[in-house]
């Protein structure tokens, strides 16, 4: 048997219960409808964005003009930190980085992306893109969409492809205007299998390595010479270090831009619509000046260094061409037989 106490216990509970939800149904609990002003009220999102050249190159100044795009779109409500010259990251750990969101935004040049895909490695191929408007046209059409979609199995979202230019070899081992001049020479090069092969076949040897080694490589005379675009030789100071330069444009160097899906799906619609938008609007910018602004900082080199420039004539580069396309068909099963012939069609369409 219950006690009296008992009894007055539960009869007291009853009536707290039933005083509540008659509370709560005759004043229901408002919802506030979304309203985009809540989010300048809510703390300030900031996302790292890292990366490994300079300030003054096509990728240092995209990044600094998406950070500023999107502070100028959500109010100063997003912000975007950039951290340059591999200050937070190198490229061999950016992209574990990404994936264990130490990082939010990273933009590692696409010959690095080997490690995710082999699919990557038609970027690399030799003379690819023979103008700017095709790398264009392959980087905006099919070819650079796969190749941005292809992020998606490594937990990765792929925004936009930022071109830097074309790469040109340096060396300080006597001019290089043939293709058997690099024979017995050694280059750092990025990690990337395709690039690899195209030294092999030219008899140098290729120093994997990362960007920001190549200065020391270069300075203690570890290797004779590297390829690269020239707002890298450039902002990097490569050129003081290198008594040649050909104006060889073997090759396309350009960046994949992404963040981590798991951080891009933890954003509210809103946030996300700001970034998209930022994110075309730099790369409309920088698909625009990054191939201008290696031209203007050629003019530089010639102006400020005693470095020998050498260009390759349309004959020379047939002859560079006759050497290295082979490559084609031996990565063609590695890379995927029909984005190599696609990008055979396009290099056709502009030569
Ligand atoms: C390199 O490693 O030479 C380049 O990928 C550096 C860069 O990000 O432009």
């Amino acid at each position: 048997m219950k006690s009296a106490a008992g009894y007055v216990l539960l009869a007291g509970t009853v009536l707290l219960l039933a005083a509540f939800f008659g509370y709560q149904s005759f004043f229901p609990r408002e919802e506030i409808p979304y309203d985009d002003d809540q989010e300048g009220l809510k703390d300030q999102i900031v996302f790292k964005f890292s990366h490994v050249v300079a300030e003054n190159t096509p990728k240092g100044l995209a990044a600094q003009k998406f950070a500023e795009l999107v502070a100028e779109k959500s109010n100063g409500r997003i912000k975007i930190e950039v951290f340059p010259n591999g200050s937070l990251y190198s490229d061999i750990e950016e992209i574990n980085a990404l994936k264990e969101g130490q990082v939010h935004f990273i933009a590692p040049s696409t010959s690095k992306l080997g490690m995710l895909s082999p699919q990557w490695g038609v970027l690399d191929l030799p003379f690819a893109f023979p103008t700017r408007e095709a790398a264009l046209e392959g980087l905006n059409g099919n070819v650079g969409k796969q190749l941005l979609g292809s992020l998606q199995g490594d937990g990765i979202k792929g925004l936009a492809h930022w071109p830097n230019g074309f790469k040109q070899i340096t060396s300080n081992q006597g001019p290089i205007q043939k293709p058997e001049d690099l024979k017995g020479q050694s280059f750092r090069i990025m990690q990337s299998d395709v690039i690899s092969a195209q030294f092999s076949r030219l008899k140098a040897d290729a120093v994997q390595d990362s960007f920001n080694s190549t200065y020391k490589l270069l300075e203690e005379g570890d290797v004779d010479g590297e390829e690269n675009t020239i707002s890298n030789i450039y902002s990097k100071k490569f050129y003081n270090l290198q008594k040649h330069m050909t104006i060889s444009n073997h090759g396309y160097l350009g960046y994949a831009v992404m963040m981590s899906e798991k951080v891009w799906n933890e954003q509210t619609e809103g946030t996300k619509k700001i970034l998209l938008e930022a994110m075309e609007e730099t790369t409309a910018w920088n698909s625009r000046r990054a191939f201008e602004m290696n031209e203007e900082l050629l003019e530089k080199i010639r102006e400020n260094s005693s470095i020998q420039i050498h260009e390759l004539t349309p004959e020379e580069k047939q002859k560079w061409k006759a050497e290295l396309v082979p490559v084609y068909e031996d990565f063609s099963q590695e890379i995927g037989k029909n984005l190599v012939e696609e990008m055979k069609e396009l290099r056709a369409k502009y030569e």
